[in-house]
């Protein structure tokens, strides 16, 4: 098939662009880089020519999702079967400043990228939305026949609106097939260690930042409380390796056969703390990380995990990847790339 993956160049985008290459798919990505850079796609094709001793089939177009005219010329030059739509914001503090960013970019964006979509008669996509979009006051595991909950900035509000947006479409038009796919927290790099996560400025997300510590580009990690009612008064979360993650979306991808919308949860199903999240990348990097109790996080969750089960029976689809390969992971793109992609 050919798909056009937006936000291609991301974090989660290239992993999965590599996937959708070494499986023999034509892509085309679609990326304005505001929070990447283009060397990442680059890699990208080095890897896959290592893993299939053939040249990726991979085009890449610079430019907007809310540029209407650019989606008209793109879907006109490119026969696209389906869509995997990462393009957006996400950073949760930036958007409580920034709201009509978020919701231009993500909820704005997104009704673009449809209508482009619908006129090209191009009625697959796959959604990047959020285990946030369960709310506040969900009970754990969470697990899709729960509705939609109270979301506590906008970030979390724009998938959640997002999600709305393509469930009304899908009611109103036949011809479209959507899979939402709510994920847990991602981590870990490719296993060559080529591709990975690369925040700008300081990390909002406690594994870069936990990386950036053992390399010694930060002094020491805040541990936002510990005085939550978890086992060890850390917060805990369904971390899950972003190359299973990536191939979530093939399995999605290959679901698309009928007129539907559908969410999945993609996560493990396992909950790890901060506490044993710092332990396990002192095993793999050998390194120490130096680290302070700080006061809690505001709007942060004390414990959140999915039940995965929905992907499993309906996408075949499992997390298979370790917490120690998670880390040995990390640990091997930051400590190859210190800088990541700059230098
Ligand atoms: P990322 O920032 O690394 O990737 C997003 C990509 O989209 C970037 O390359 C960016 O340059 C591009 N982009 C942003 N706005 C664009 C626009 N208007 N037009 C074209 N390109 C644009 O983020 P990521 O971690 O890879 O996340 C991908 C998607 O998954 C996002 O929608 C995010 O909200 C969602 N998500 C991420 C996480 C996570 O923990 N990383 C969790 C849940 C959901
Ligand atoms: N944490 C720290 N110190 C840090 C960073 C994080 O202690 O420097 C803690 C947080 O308090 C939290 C845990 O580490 O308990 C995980 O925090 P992250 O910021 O890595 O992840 P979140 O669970 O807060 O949020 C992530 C994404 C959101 C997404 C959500 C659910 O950032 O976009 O997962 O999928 F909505």
């Amino acid at each position: 098939m050919r798909i056009l993956v937006t936000g291609g160049a991301g974090y989660i985008g290239s992993h999965t662009v590599v996937e959708l290459l070494v499986a023999g798919h034509n892509v085309v990505v679609l990326d304005n880089y505001c929070n990447s850079a283009p060397v990442a796609l680059q890699r990208v094709s080095d890897i896959v020519e290592q893993a299939t001793g053939a040249q990726a089939s991979l085009t890449t177009i610079e430019g907007d999702i809310r540029d209407r005219a650019l989606l008209d010329q793109l879907f006109e030059e490119h026969a696209i079967d389906a869509v995997i739509h990462f393009a957006g914001l996400k950073a949760v503090g930036e958007s409580v400043d920034k709201p009509l960013e978020y919701y231009e970019n993500n909820v704005g964006g997104t009704v673009t990228l449809c209508q482009a979509m619908d006129a090209a008669g191009v009625t697959r996509l796959v959604f990047s939305s959020s285990a946030t979009v369960y709310g506040e006051d969900a009970p754990v595991p969470y697990v899709e026949t729960l509705p939609r909950g109270r979301t506590s900035n906008p970030y979390g509000t724009s998938k959640a609106m997002v999600e709305q947006v393509l469930t009304d479409l899908c009611r109103a038009n036949s011809r479209w097939s959507v899979a939402l796919l709510r994920y847990f927290n991602p981590i870990g790099a490719h296993p060559s260690g080529l591709i990975g996560e690369d925040p700008q400025g300081i990390p909002n997300n406690l594994m870069p930042y936990i990386a950036q510590v053992a390399i010694g580009r930060r002094s020491e990690l805040s541990i936002f409380g510990d005085d939550y009612d978890t086992p060890d008064g850390t917060c805990q979360r369904d971390y899950l390796h972003v190359v299973d993650l990536a191939i979530g979306h093939l399995k999605a991808l290959r679901a698309l056969n009928e007129p539907s919308v559908k969410a999945y949860n993609l996560g493990t199903g396992r909950a790890c703390s901060v506490m044993e999240m710092v332990q396990a990348f002192e095993k793999a990097s050998g390194r120490k990380i130096a680290y302070r109790i700080a006061p809690r996080r505001a709007g942060d969750l004390p414990a959140f995990w999915a039940n995965p089960s929905k992907a499993a029976q309906e996408l075949n689809w499992q997390a298979k990847r370790s917490l120690e390969e998670m880390m040995a992971d990390t640990w091997r793109w930051q400590s190859t790339n210190p800088n990541g992609y700059h230098g």
